[in-house]
């Protein structure tokens, strides 16, 4: 399956002029705020913000408990753009438009990104309120082509066919867990795969035994696309999941997901998750190579 819908350099390129006209932060992190957990955004200082509705070839987000949003401001000394809401495929956004923030924001210098998102727990020892450290992805709709790389190559951004071993920084990883034993929530912090699906709907009984079998531990309806664009134009990249439900995996099970609950469990944990990921972020080195306007 191809994408159909290009974008070309030229497209990302007047975007992030336009952003970059407008606001004086030159952002070295991007932060994409999952379900329930925007309020990241709130505490940023010397916040400039802009609704994605007012930014020129920008998608509309249509989730409820997404406010769609770009926020930029400082946070433990590091200039940072926050994604207040994300695109989804289940939206109908292709997957190019889905990603268009993350080529924007090489263009204007991030190099890191750091992906959070609310997901269903097939680990048994995951239970809702837990945080999982994305060690790795299975991308299922990649697996049947559905994939924001496919199409013409653009080699400024990077390579036909870009290795995906190693996506999730293993450097960041480490520090959020040293980091999780300076905050005392160790208990609430593991390490696993998470799966993609195409969604909207949740999983049925025999999905979610399939996704089991094949060693995924989260799943959700985000995050993959993200993650392989910025890993193709060269971001450092860090991905959590705030565990918000268990997913049904027996037929004698009579309890079922619904969104309410999801939002739910992202709005209790998210001081939580903000703490972390502001922590992280005050202790994660930059380098500080300004790739403004210089990709490849
Ligand atoms: N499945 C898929 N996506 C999700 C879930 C789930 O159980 N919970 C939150 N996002």
């Amino acid at each position: 399956m191809h994408n159909r819908e290009q974008i070309s350099h030229d497209e990302y390129q007047k975007t992030a002029d336009w952003l970059m006209c407008k606001t004086k932060h030159r952002p070295q992190v991007a932060i994409v705020c999952g379900s329930g957990l925007g309020m990241l955004a709130d505490t940023l200082k010397c916040q400039d913000s802009f609704a994605y509705s007012d930014i020129p070839g920008f998608p509309q987000s249509t989730v409820q408990g997404h406010a769609g949003r770009l926020v930029f401001g400082d946070l433990k000394g590091k200039s940072c753009v926050c994604m207040q809401g994300r695109f989804h495929m289940y939206e109908g956004h292709s997957l190019i438009k889905t990603t268009f923030p993350i080529r924007v924001f090489k263009l204007m210098g991030v190099e890191t990104l750091i992906v959070t998102n609310a997901a269903g727990s097939l680990a048994d020892g995951l239970k809702p309120g837990d945080i999982m450290l994305i060690k790795d992805h299975i991308n299922v709709p990649g697996l049947v082509g559905l994939n924001p790389l496919c199409g013409p190559n653009d080699d400024k951004f990077g390579p036909r066919f870009p290795a995906m071993s190693g996506c999730y920084d293993k450097g960041l990883r480490c520090l959020a867990m040293e980091l999780a034993k300076q905050l005392d929530i160790t208990g609430l912090v593991q390490e696993g795969v998470y799966a993609m699906v195409g969604g909207p709907n949740f999983e049925t009984i025999a999905e979610a035994r399939l996704l089991h079998r094949l060693g995924v531990d989260a799943v959700g309806m985000s995050t993959a696309p993200e993650v392989l664009v910025a890993t193709h134009c060269g971001l450092r990249v860090f991905g959590l999941s705030l565990i918000t439900n268990k997913v049904v995996k027996s037929y004698e099970d009579t309890e079922s997901v619904n969104h309410e609950g999801v939002l739910e469990v992202g709005r209790l944990r998210s001081q939580t998750v903000q703490q972390l990921v502001t922590e992280l972020i005050g202790r994660m080195e930059i380098n500080n190579n300004d790739n403004t306007n210089n990709v490849a």
